[in-house]
């Protein structure tokens, strides 16, 4: 990797004050098993409040957990109980989800609205119950109702089991890295628009990194993440993509780290200088600082990996990393700056090449129980489309059209109340309907020359299947206006990424190539531009389980559908039924 040398931009001035505050973020394994040393059950509140908040010279008034932004992490072990609160003060309608938790039979926690619940309106308040079991590493919370996410997310953290170790030496310190995107007006106003123009929506103004969006951005360099460590130690970067729109490219300049976990399940470690994250994934990466002090300061940068049509934003979000000296004689300040070089924007062979490193661990302590034969199959187009322009309206969508997405060429819609609710009390009827097709109605050269017609159609289906099936997906990108690779995320599941590749899948050349022994094991994978990815799980969770593309805007244009997961015939296997407390529509 090439670095530049310049002289610093940036003044350390505020660099002992901003340890204070820094504080919070660390989270020294010692601390938190003393603190809860025999708590295996752990409370939250959050309280969805409004709150003042400036970057990029720019105030508004942003929704918030507790006036925090980012909100406040969730601190957990493996088999912990967490119990959260969620009390709405503010006008929106709000949901919150635990990204990534499997929510074993707690399918009623889960959070996407209008899926799993109906949203929680202004004065009411809903309570969040669910153990977690069987991850360890980094997930994160969201709010999951149009764009709200811009600002409601925060860490969630999974230590390991007390008495239970990392499969890795024991980090010095753990500091979370959740990279956002910041929009100087209010979001909600941008998406509420595109849907109306049926246009593209305008891009953000920043990206952030623990909220913060660093000093390439005007009036924004006393807005810069820094991270302050020690000579000869190790650190557990946990990092969390929470941006809208954006897979990103991560750099620490002149340091290289080591990956060691995906969506909260461990890997086999391999080393990297750049790392690529899309949204709705995580990743634990080992970074061992210089043995001496190295008389320097580093950027760590992030950018878009971008592979679609439209405009997007482009910007660069830094963080600076500096060695604390343990002499107050020497001065951090003015020590030489060293700036990563990223990949390009449109790199997809670096973001391929990086992709492919991910194996899981799949030792004897943590097997990979990879589903050897499948149940069911399915084939799905992922892809964008057209929506007609309604009569008397102009649209400023491909053609004069609105932009649309889909899953097999239907743009779900959401009903008007929980689809787990309908499910579960039998009251399906003109809520949803089952006949989510399978694979594609009418297949097509996806990756080649696209149809003349890019019309989708509308629906509201969902895919049932039976409790344990054992499911394989083919997740094939189309280039319908432009292919694109598409960060697919699955509710309610981890599945094993067994294969994936670049134009059509092919059904008898492509599966005798998976690797059926240690695929990566996630909650989102990035679909490649313009080709597939075949993933398996297990459907031994009941209840109704959202999948859509982590890209809001493809969601909020229909790239989302749903999976009914039926109950089991044991007691054990099925769903309990809803807390009391389950807002109303
Ligand atoms: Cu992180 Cu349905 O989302």
């Amino acid at each position: 990797m090439g670095e530049s040398h310049l002289p610093s931009p940036v003044s350390f001035a505020a660099f002992f004050l901003f340890f204070m505050s820094m504080a919070l973020w660390f989270l020294p394994e010692s601390a938190i098993a003393a603190k809860n040393a025999d708590i295996m059950k752990r409370h939250y509140k959050f309280d969805i409040i409004l709150q003042n908040v400036t970057r990029l010279c720019h105030t508004k008034s942003i929704l918030t957990v507790n006036g925090q932004f980012p909100g406040p992490p969730i601190v957990a072990r493996d088999g912990d109980r967490v119990v959260v609160k969620v009390v709405n003060h503010v006008q929106n309608n709000v949901t919150v989800h635990w990204h990534g938790v499997r929510q074993l039979k707690s399918g009623w926690s889960d959070g996407p609205a209008y899926i799993t619940q109906c949203p929680i309106q202004q004065g009411q308040s809903y309570v969040y119950n669910f153990t977690i079991t069987g991850q360890i590493g980094t997930l994160f919370w969201h709010a999951h109702i149009s764009w709200l996410r811009a600002t409601l997310y925060g860490p969630i953290i999974i230590l390991p089991k007390r008495n239970a170790s990392y499969p890795f030496p024991k980090p010095y310190k753990e500091v979370p890295i959740i990279f956002g995107e910041w929009w100087n007006v209010d979001q909600e106003a941008v998406i509420n628009q595109a849907l109306q123009t049926g246009g593209g929506p305008n891009v953000s103004d920043a990206y952030t990194i623990n909220g913060l969006p660093g000093p390439l951005y005007n009036c924004s360099a006393k807005d810069t993440f820094k991270l302050k460590v020690k000579p000869g130690k190790t650190y557990l970067l946990r990092l969390i993509n929470a941006a809208l729109n954006d897979e990103l490219f991560f750099s620490i300049a002149n340091h290289t780290v080591t990956v060691v976990g995906a969506d909260a399940n461990y890997l086999k470690p391999f080393d990297a200088d750049t790392l690529l994250i899309a949204p709705g994934q995580t990743t634990d990466v080992l970074l061992r600082t210089k043995p001496y002090l190295p008389n320097a300061t580093f950027f760590m940068a992030a950018r878009p990996y971008f592979t679609g049509l439209g405009t997007f934003d482009n910007s660069t979000t830094v963080g600076i990393l500096g060695y604390e000296s343990p002499s107050p004689i020497f001065s951090i300040k003015n020590l030489p700056l060293f700036k990563p070089t990223l990949p390009n924007l449109t790199d997809t062979s670096s973001a391929t090449n990086f992709t492919k490193r991910f194996r899981s661990l799949a030792s004897t302590q943590f097997p990979a129980k990879v589903p050897q034969k499948v149940d069911k199959s399915f084939f799905f187009t992922i892809g964008m489309g057209t929506s007609p322009c309604p009569q008397n309206q102009t649209c400023q969508g491909p053609n004069g059209a609105k932009f649309a997405s889909s899953v097999n060429n239907i743009s779900f819609v959401f009903p008007t109340v929980g689809i787990l609710q309908a499910h579960f009390f039998g009251q399906s009827k003109g809520v949803y309907t089952t006949d989510f097709p399978t694979k594609t109605l009418v297949p097509f050269n996806y990756t080649g020359t696209p149809p003349n017609n890019t019309v989708v159609s509308n629906g509201t289906k969902a895919v049932v299947v039976a409790f344990n099936t054992s499911v394989e997906v083919v997740l094939q990108d189309t280039s319908i206006l432009g292919a694109e690779n598409h960060p697919l995320h699955l509710h309610g599941f981890d599945f094993f990424v067994v294969g994936q590749g670049f134009g059509n899948h092919d059904p008898i050349k492509d599966p005798p190539k998976y690797n059926l022994v240690d695929p990566v094991q996630r909650n989102t994978v990035g679909v490649p531009v313009g080709g597939w990815v075949a993933i398996r799980f297990f459907a031994d969770n009941p209840g109704a389980w959202f999948m859509h593309c982590h890209f809001d805007v493809h969601t909020s244009w229909g790239l989302r559908m749903v999976w009914i997961v039926l109950d089991g015939e044991l007691p054990s296997q099925k769903l309990p039924p809803p807390p009391p407390d389950l807002p109303k529509c």
